[in-house]
């Protein structure tokens, strides 16, 4: 067992930390208050390769491993999760599904533009009747011989406004039930696409979340990921993929935070002492410090199964809900170390607070985790 970080790892974890301080903090205020979506800055980091690190260099990426992926993922998400969720999105969700179960044209086709940012991915699973429960799918795709007829609704869409590609999941054979799904490739300047409104959100407020209907949009056969009604594996096999990425997010999150705090009580005098000398505090600190690298070994391991082609879909759920529910307890405390000062949005922690929160609901519930953990413990895979 080896838990050195290789000279790669460490050389793409100081370039994020790098890009992220120098291009994401600037404005992260100002940005997350209005809404502003960063598109310059990601138009800078698909030119870094940050939106495409694990895509075969033949396809334009940077093929890299998902441990590098991991670690870029993290301190991006110290700083800036709107950012940072685009990237997962990008990496994780739309090219490597797009990699691994794409035809040859498929990849050779969309691939380079994906990876390099010059066109941008979202991942069209969820809809206003199908979240947690992504079997009951009502968007539909008609098998009209030569190509689909896609109508329906997606919502909660990252990317929504500022994509050129979706990926969307859709019911061809309703009698086949989740054996009847697609997923199909749409590109958003096609006839029948529609971006409605941008959601005003808690957190990762300037990322762009939309609702997007799809009206009589017609999609070529090729366009088709994967074999007749493959559709809902693949999002299921995308996904676990997703929440490697998701519980790095997370993992930035909880880093993010408690860096914050622990710098932040070395230097506030209380009581003729920093308030890191009082134990109330640093008691916060130690277990806040516990908690993080608990995180990190979880989700490190499980980029490293995948890394390793061996099985990780327990393992990037566990990460995911372990790294989630750490944030979301870490940013809370980050707060509380700053008092009044981690209320106002000059010391950042209070964003980072509103962001954990959305770690625990997309790219599957804690709750869904847990479905997913509780069937291995019932198969008794867990260990
Ligand atoms: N790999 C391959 N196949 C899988 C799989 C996996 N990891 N998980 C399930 N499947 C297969 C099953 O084998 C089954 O197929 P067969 O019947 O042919 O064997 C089929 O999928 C249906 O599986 P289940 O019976 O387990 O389905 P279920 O209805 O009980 O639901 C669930 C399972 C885990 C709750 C699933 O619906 C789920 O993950 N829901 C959450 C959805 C989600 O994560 N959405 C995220 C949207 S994207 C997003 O959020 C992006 C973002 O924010 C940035
Ligand atoms: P529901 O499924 O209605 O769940 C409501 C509550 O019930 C939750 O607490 C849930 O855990 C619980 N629950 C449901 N079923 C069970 C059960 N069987 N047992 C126990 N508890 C249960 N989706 C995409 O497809 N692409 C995206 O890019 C995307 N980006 C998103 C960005 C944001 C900002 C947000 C908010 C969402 C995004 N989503 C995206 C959607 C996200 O994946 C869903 O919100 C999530 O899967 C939950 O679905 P839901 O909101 O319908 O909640």
């Amino acid at each position: 067992m080896n838990f050195e970080l290789s000279e790669q790892h460490l050389a793409v974890r100081e370039a994020a930390r790098d890009f992220a301080r120098q291009e994401c903090l600037p404005g992260v205020i100002e940005r997350d208050s209005n809404m502003t979506h960063p598109t310059e800055i990601l138009k800078k980091m698909g030119e870094m390769g940050f939106l495409g690190m694990m895509v075969d260099p033949k396809y334009g990426g940077g093929g890299m491993d998902s441990l590098s992926y991991a670690i870029a993922m993290e301190e991006f998400s110290k700083i800036d999760n709107s950012c940072s969720v685009a990237m997962s999105v990008n990496n994780s969700l739309v090219c490597w599904g797009l990699e691994t179960f794409g035809t040859e044209e498929q990849k050779q086709k969309y691939l380079p533009k994906l990876a390099t940012g010059e066109w941008i991915g979202a991942f069209c699973l969820s809809e206003p009747e199908a979240g947690s429960d992504a079997t009951s799918q009502r968007t539909t795709a008609v098998d009209m011989g030569d190509h689909y007829v896609l109508n329906g609704t997606k919502n909660w869409i990252t990317n929504g406004g500022t994509s050129q590609l979706h990926l969307v999941i859709a019911q061809t054979n309703p009698e086949l039930g989740h054996r009847g799904i697609n997923c199909l490739i749409v590109e958003t300047s096609w006839d029948g696409v529609v971006v409605g409104a941008k959601e005003d959100k808690l957190g990762i407020r300037s990322s762009d979340t939309h609702t997007i209907m799809y009206n009589d949009v017609k999609v070529p056969k090729e366009n088709r990921v994967g074999e007749d009604g493959f559709g809902f594996k693949f999002a299921m096999k995308t996904l676990s993929g997703g929440r490697i990425g998701i519980a790095s997010q997370a993992l930035g999150i909880a880093a993010g935070s408690y860096e914050l705090a622990a710098a932040y009580a070395k230097e506030r005098e209380a009581f003729g002492k920093p308030i890191i000398k009082h134990q109330g505090i640093s008691f916060k600190l130690a277990d806040m410090a516990m908690q993080v690298e608990a995180a990190r070994m979880l989700v490190y391991r499980s980029a490293w199964l995948k890394d390793q082609g061996m099985d990780y879909d327990m393992a990037s759920s566990m990460a995911k809900l372990a790294a989630s529910e750490a944030a979301m307890k870490i940013s809370v405390e980050a707060v509380q170390v700053h008092g009044g000062y981690g209320f106002v949005k000059e010391y950042h922690v209070e964003r980072l607070m509103r962001d954990a929160k959305i770690t625990q609901i997309y790219e599957g519930t804690s709750e869904v985790q847990r479905i997913v953990l509780g069937r291995f413990v019932e198969k008794g895979q867990l260990y």
